[in-house]
Protein backbone atom coordinates (compact mmCIF):
# COMPACT_ATOMS: atom_id res chain seq x y z
CA UNK A 1 0.00 0.00 0.00
CA UNK A 2 1.46 3.62 -0.84
CA UNK A 3 2.28 5.31 1.51
CA UNK A 4 0.32 8.90 2.41
CA UNK A 5 2.09 12.13 1.86
CA UNK A 6 3.34 14.66 4.30
CA UNK A 7 5.39 18.00 3.79
CA UNK A 8 6.81 19.55 6.83
CA UNK A 9 7.41 23.05 6.10
CA UNK A 10 11.04 23.18 8.82
CA UNK A 11 13.23 21.17 10.32
CA UNK A 12 11.80 20.02 13.37
CA UNK A 13 13.24 17.07 16.27
CA UNK A 14 14.54 14.12 13.75
CA UNK A 15 12.70 12.25 16.44
CA UNK A 16 8.96 13.20 15.63
CA UNK A 17 10.34 13.31 11.78
CA UNK A 18 11.13 9.69 12.29
CA UNK A 19 7.47 9.15 13.85
CA UNK A 20 5.98 10.58 11.18
CA UNK A 21 8.48 8.52 8.22
CA UNK A 22 6.76 5.19 9.51
CA UNK A 23 3.61 6.48 8.52
CA UNK A 24 4.37 8.78 5.44
CA UNK A 25 6.28 10.08 3.20
CA UNK A 26 7.67 12.97 4.27
CA UNK A 27 9.47 15.82 2.70
CA UNK A 28 11.28 18.70 4.65
CA UNK A 29 11.67 22.05 4.03
CA UNK A 30 15.35 22.04 4.44
CA UNK A 31 15.99 26.00 5.08
CA UNK A 32 16.20 27.95 7.64
CA UNK A 33 13.49 30.49 6.05
CA UNK A 34 10.07 29.92 5.33
CA UNK A 35 9.17 28.18 1.91
CA UNK A 36 8.21 30.89 -0.79
CA UNK A 37 4.84 31.18 -1.39
CA UNK A 38 5.48 29.53 -4.58
CA UNK A 39 7.24 26.98 -3.42
CA UNK A 40 4.97 26.10 -0.62
CA UNK A 41 1.98 25.85 -2.76
CA UNK A 42 4.06 23.44 -5.46
CA UNK A 43 5.02 21.19 -2.43
CA UNK A 44 2.06 20.58 -0.95
CA UNK A 45 0.06 20.26 -4.15
CA UNK A 46 -0.01 16.51 -3.60
CA UNK A 47 0.46 15.81 -0.22
CA UNK A 48 -1.98 14.21 2.42
CA UNK A 49 -0.70 16.40 5.22
CA UNK A 50 1.25 19.26 6.20
CA UNK A 51 2.59 20.03 9.27
CA UNK A 52 3.32 23.73 9.41
CA UNK A 53 4.70 26.91 11.47
CA UNK A 54 3.66 30.44 11.90
CA UNK A 55 5.18 31.68 9.41
CA UNK A 56 3.24 29.57 6.94
CA UNK A 57 0.01 31.26 5.35
CA UNK A 58 -2.27 27.67 5.08
CA UNK A 59 -5.08 29.52 3.45
CA UNK A 60 -7.89 28.54 1.25
CA UNK A 61 -5.75 28.83 -1.83
CA UNK A 62 -3.30 26.47 -0.52
CA UNK A 63 -6.18 23.77 0.65
CA UNK A 64 -7.49 24.29 -3.41
CA UNK A 65 -4.31 23.67 -4.82
CA UNK A 66 -3.50 20.42 -1.97
CA UNK A 67 -6.95 18.59 -2.87
CA UNK A 68 -5.92 14.94 -1.42
CA UNK A 69 -5.03 17.20 1.74
CA UNK A 70 -6.52 15.37 4.76
CA UNK A 71 -4.79 16.98 7.99
CA UNK A 72 -3.01 20.33 9.20
CA UNK A 73 -1.05 19.72 11.83
CA UNK A 74 0.92 23.09 13.46
CA UNK A 75 3.87 22.94 15.75
CA UNK A 76 2.46 26.19 17.84
CA UNK A 77 -0.31 26.81 19.90
CA UNK A 78 -0.86 30.33 18.12
CA UNK A 79 -2.14 29.27 14.62
CA UNK A 80 -3.56 32.68 13.10
CA UNK A 81 -1.85 31.66 10.12
CA UNK A 82 -4.23 28.97 9.06
CA UNK A 83 -7.82 29.70 7.63
CA UNK A 84 -9.29 27.44 10.01
CA UNK A 85 -12.67 28.09 9.05
CA UNK A 86 -12.16 27.43 5.86
CA UNK A 87 -10.15 24.47 6.47
CA UNK A 88 -13.42 23.36 8.99
CA UNK A 89 -15.66 23.90 5.92
CA UNK A 90 -13.87 20.93 3.81
CA UNK A 91 -13.83 18.66 6.96
CA UNK A 92 -9.63 18.97 7.50
CA UNK A 93 -9.10 18.84 11.59
CA UNK A 94 -6.22 21.52 12.22
CA UNK A 95 -3.81 20.32 14.78
CA UNK A 96 -1.89 22.15 17.85
CA UNK A 97 0.14 22.09 20.55
CA UNK A 98 -1.34 23.92 23.64
CA UNK A 99 0.21 22.96 27.09
CA UNK A 100 3.67 22.13 25.59
CA UNK A 101 4.73 25.65 25.84
CA UNK A 102 2.63 27.28 28.80
CA UNK A 103 5.34 26.66 31.36
CA UNK A 104 8.18 28.00 29.18
CA UNK A 105 6.59 31.02 27.83
CA UNK A 106 5.68 31.71 31.46
CA UNK A 107 9.33 31.35 32.42
CA UNK A 108 10.58 34.13 29.19
CA UNK A 109 7.93 36.37 30.10
CA UNK A 110 9.01 36.62 34.17
CA UNK A 111 12.80 36.98 32.57
CA UNK A 112 11.94 39.19 30.37
CA UNK A 113 10.31 41.33 33.40
CA UNK A 114 13.08 40.84 35.40
CA UNK A 115 15.57 41.91 32.90
CA UNK A 116 13.65 44.88 32.10
CA UNK A 117 13.33 46.03 35.30
CA UNK A 118 17.15 45.42 36.74
CA UNK A 119 18.26 46.65 32.95
CA UNK A 120 20.21 43.70 32.43
CA UNK A 121 21.05 43.72 28.46
CA UNK A 122 21.64 47.53 28.44
CA UNK A 123 23.76 46.51 31.66
CA UNK A 124 25.58 43.51 30.20
CA UNK A 125 26.32 45.76 26.96
CA UNK A 126 27.99 48.82 28.74
CA UNK A 127 30.48 46.22 30.12
CA UNK A 128 31.40 44.68 26.72
CA UNK A 129 31.69 48.11 25.45
CA UNK A 130 34.07 48.65 28.23
CA UNK A 131 31.89 51.03 29.84
CA UNK A 132 31.90 49.62 33.53
CA UNK A 133 34.34 51.98 35.05
CA UNK A 134 33.66 51.30 39.09
CA UNK A 135 30.60 51.15 40.94
CA UNK A 136 28.57 54.30 41.93
CA UNK A 137 25.49 54.58 43.88
CA UNK A 138 23.95 55.84 41.67
CA UNK A 139 24.54 54.16 38.33
CA UNK A 140 21.80 51.93 36.38
CA UNK A 141 19.54 51.88 38.80
CA UNK A 142 16.03 50.20 37.97
CA UNK A 143 12.97 48.43 39.81
CA UNK A 144 12.29 46.09 42.34
CA UNK A 145 10.40 42.94 41.14
CA UNK A 146 9.42 42.19 44.47
CA UNK A 147 6.29 43.48 45.66
CA UNK A 148 5.13 44.93 43.10
CA UNK A 149 2.16 44.65 40.95
CA UNK A 150 1.76 42.74 38.37
CA UNK A 151 -1.26 43.44 36.10
CA UNK A 152 -1.51 40.82 33.75
CA UNK A 153 -3.80 40.66 30.46
CA UNK A 154 -5.27 37.78 29.54
CA UNK A 155 -5.64 35.34 32.22
CA UNK A 156 -5.36 31.67 30.43
CA UNK A 157 -2.80 29.21 30.83
CA UNK A 158 0.16 30.92 30.12
CA UNK A 159 -1.22 34.00 32.21
CA UNK A 160 -2.06 31.81 34.82
CA UNK A 161 1.72 30.71 35.17
CA UNK A 162 2.88 34.34 34.91
CA UNK A 163 0.83 34.78 38.14
CA UNK A 164 2.02 31.72 39.97
CA UNK A 165 5.82 33.11 39.35
CA UNK A 166 4.62 36.50 40.70
CA UNK A 167 3.59 34.96 43.92
CA UNK A 168 7.24 33.76 44.57
CA UNK A 169 7.69 36.95 44.52
CA UNK A 170 4.92 38.45 46.71
CA UNK A 171 3.61 40.64 43.56
CA UNK A 172 0.32 41.24 44.20
CA UNK A 173 -1.43 40.64 40.69
CA UNK A 174 -4.20 42.06 39.48
CA UNK A 175 -5.59 40.91 35.91
CA UNK A 176 -8.27 41.90 33.24
CA UNK A 177 -9.59 38.80 30.98
CA UNK A 178 -12.82 38.87 29.06
CA UNK A 179 -13.94 35.59 30.75
CA UNK A 180 -13.54 36.44 34.65
CA UNK A 181 -11.44 33.07 35.91
CA UNK A 182 -13.53 30.90 38.39
CA UNK A 183 -13.04 32.14 42.21
CA UNK A 184 -11.15 29.02 43.66
CA UNK A 185 -8.21 30.39 41.10
CA UNK A 186 -8.49 33.73 42.04
CA UNK A 187 -8.06 32.54 45.54
CA UNK A 188 -5.63 29.84 45.16
CA UNK A 189 -3.23 32.40 43.01
CA UNK A 190 -4.37 35.51 45.26
CA UNK A 191 -5.20 37.41 41.97
CA UNK A 192 -7.90 40.09 41.72
CA UNK A 193 -9.89 40.93 38.85
CA UNK A 194 -10.06 44.34 37.52
CA UNK A 195 -11.43 46.53 34.75
CA UNK A 196 -9.34 46.57 31.67
CA UNK A 197 -8.38 50.37 32.53
CA UNK A 198 -7.51 49.84 36.01
CA UNK A 199 -5.09 46.76 35.82
CA UNK A 200 -3.38 49.54 33.47
CA UNK A 201 -3.38 52.27 36.01
CA UNK A 202 -2.24 49.84 39.19
CA UNK A 203 0.31 47.96 37.18
CA UNK A 204 4.15 48.33 38.24
CA UNK A 205 4.08 45.69 35.72
CA UNK A 206 1.94 44.40 32.78
CA UNK A 207 2.73 41.45 30.87
CA UNK A 208 0.25 40.89 27.84
CA UNK A 209 -0.88 37.00 27.48
CA UNK A 210 -4.00 37.57 25.23
CA UNK A 211 -4.52 35.77 21.86
CA UNK A 212 -4.30 37.85 18.84
CA UNK A 213 -7.75 38.51 17.57
CA UNK A 214 -9.60 41.59 15.56
CA UNK A 215 -10.70 42.89 18.97
CA UNK A 216 -6.93 42.69 20.68
CA UNK A 217 -4.97 43.68 17.70
CA UNK A 218 -3.64 47.12 19.09
CA UNK A 219 -5.62 46.29 22.29
CA UNK A 220 -2.44 48.53 23.71
CA UNK A 221 -1.74 52.03 21.90
CA UNK A 222 -1.44 55.64 22.85
CA UNK A 223 -4.34 55.86 24.76
CA UNK A 224 -3.77 52.48 27.11
CA UNK A 225 -0.31 53.75 26.83
CA UNK A 226 -1.00 57.41 28.99
CA UNK A 227 -3.18 55.40 31.36
CA UNK A 228 0.13 53.42 32.98
CA UNK A 229 2.45 54.20 35.31
CA UNK A 230 5.34 56.58 33.87
CA UNK A 231 7.40 53.95 35.26
CA UNK A 232 5.65 50.97 34.29
CA UNK A 233 7.52 47.81 32.72
CA UNK A 234 5.72 46.58 29.45
CA UNK A 235 6.11 42.65 28.63
CA UNK A 236 4.73 41.41 25.45
CA UNK A 237 5.03 37.15 25.08
CA UNK A 238 2.11 36.85 23.34
CA UNK A 239 1.62 38.53 19.78
CA UNK A 240 3.11 41.10 18.33
CA UNK A 241 0.04 43.05 17.02
CA UNK A 242 -1.85 43.24 20.13
CA UNK A 243 0.64 46.66 20.67
CA UNK A 244 0.18 49.39 18.40
CA UNK A 245 4.38 49.80 17.87
CA UNK A 246 5.04 53.29 16.75
CA UNK A 247 2.52 54.70 19.82
CA UNK A 248 4.75 52.09 22.13
CA UNK A 249 8.14 54.16 20.41
CA UNK A 250 6.90 57.26 21.26
CA UNK A 251 5.66 56.50 24.99
CA UNK A 252 9.55 54.83 25.57
CA UNK A 253 11.07 57.66 24.01
CA UNK A 254 9.07 60.12 25.84
CA UNK A 255 8.89 58.75 29.65
CA UNK A 256 5.28 57.98 29.47
CA UNK A 257 6.55 54.22 30.22
CA UNK A 258 9.40 53.01 32.30
CA UNK A 259 10.39 50.28 29.49
CA UNK A 260 9.25 47.18 27.85
CA UNK A 261 10.54 43.89 27.04
CA UNK A 262 8.97 42.07 24.03
CA UNK A 263 9.59 38.57 22.72
CA UNK A 264 6.88 39.30 19.60
CA UNK A 265 6.94 42.14 17.35
CA UNK A 266 5.28 43.47 14.13
CA UNK A 267 6.90 42.38 11.85
CA UNK A 268 8.84 39.36 12.87
CA UNK A 269 11.79 39.76 12.42
CA UNK A 270 11.94 43.26 13.24
CA UNK A 271 13.98 45.11 10.90
CA UNK A 272 17.47 45.79 12.43
CA UNK A 273 16.84 49.46 11.83
CA UNK A 274 13.55 49.45 13.86
CA UNK A 275 13.42 53.10 15.98
CA UNK A 276 12.24 50.88 19.05
CA UNK A 277 16.06 48.76 18.74
CA UNK A 278 17.76 52.59 19.45
CA UNK A 279 15.99 52.36 22.43
CA UNK A 280 17.72 51.46 26.24
CA UNK A 281 14.44 51.03 27.66
CA UNK A 282 13.71 48.69 24.98
CA UNK A 283 14.58 44.73 25.12
CA UNK A 284 13.26 42.48 21.86
CA UNK A 285 14.10 38.96 21.71
CA UNK A 286 13.38 37.01 18.39
CA UNK A 287 10.41 35.26 19.56
CA UNK A 288 11.78 32.40 21.34
CA UNK A 289 9.34 32.05 24.69
CA UNK A 290 8.85 28.39 23.87
CA UNK A 291 12.58 27.61 23.14
CA UNK A 292 13.74 25.45 25.27
CA UNK A 293 15.22 21.95 24.19
CA UNK A 294 12.13 19.77 25.97
CA UNK A 295 9.70 22.26 25.07
CA UNK A 296 10.74 22.42 21.33
CA UNK A 297 10.70 18.54 20.98
CA UNK A 298 7.67 17.89 22.71
CA UNK A 299 6.33 20.70 20.55
CA UNK A 300 7.67 18.73 17.37
CA UNK A 301 6.12 15.05 18.73
CA UNK A 302 2.60 16.26 19.46
CA UNK A 303 2.68 18.02 16.07
CA UNK A 304 3.61 14.14 14.72
CA UNK A 305 1.11 12.55 16.59
CA UNK A 306 -1.61 15.27 15.74
CA UNK A 307 -0.64 14.63 11.86
CA UNK A 308 -0.68 10.59 12.14
CA UNK A 309 -4.02 10.79 13.85
CA UNK A 310 -5.11 12.94 11.21
CA UNK A 311 -3.87 11.18 8.50
CA UNK A 312 -5.23 7.38 10.15
CA UNK A 313 -8.46 9.10 9.96
CA UNK A 314 -8.76 9.24 14.04
CA UNK A 315 -9.31 12.00 16.28
CA UNK A 316 -6.42 14.58 16.77
CA UNK A 317 -5.44 14.18 20.81
CA UNK A 318 -4.75 18.53 20.47
CA UNK A 319 -7.59 19.79 17.41
CA UNK A 320 -8.23 23.95 17.28
CA UNK A 321 -11.49 22.41 14.79
CA UNK A 322 -13.21 19.42 16.65
CA UNK A 323 -16.51 20.03 15.35
CA UNK A 324 -14.91 18.65 12.41
CA UNK A 325 -15.74 15.07 13.83
CA UNK A 326 -18.79 15.51 14.39
CA UNK A 327 -19.57 16.14 10.98
C1 LIG B 1 3.18 29.57 19.70
O1 LIG B 1 3.27 28.35 19.89
O2 LIG B 1 2.13 30.08 19.29
C2 LIG B 1 4.37 30.40 20.00
O3 LIG B 1 4.25 31.71 19.66
C3 LIG B 1 5.64 29.81 19.41
O4 LIG B 1 5.99 28.79 20.24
Amino acid sequence: MTKPKVFVTRQIFQEALDMLSKEADVEVWPDELPPPRDALLRKTAGVDGILSLLTDAVDGELMDAAPNLRAISQIAVGYENIDVAEATRRGLPVGYTPNALTKTTADMAFLLLMAAARRLVETAEAVKAGRWKTWHPLHYLGQDVHGATLGILGMGRIGLEMAKRAQGFDMPVVYHDVVRRPAEDEERLSIRYAPFSDVLRESDFISLHVNLTPDTRHLIGRAELEMMKPTAVLVNAARGPVIDHDALYDALKDGEIGAAALDVTEPEPLPADHPLLTLDNCIVAPHVASASVATRRLMSIMAAENLIAGLRGERMANCVNPEVYEA
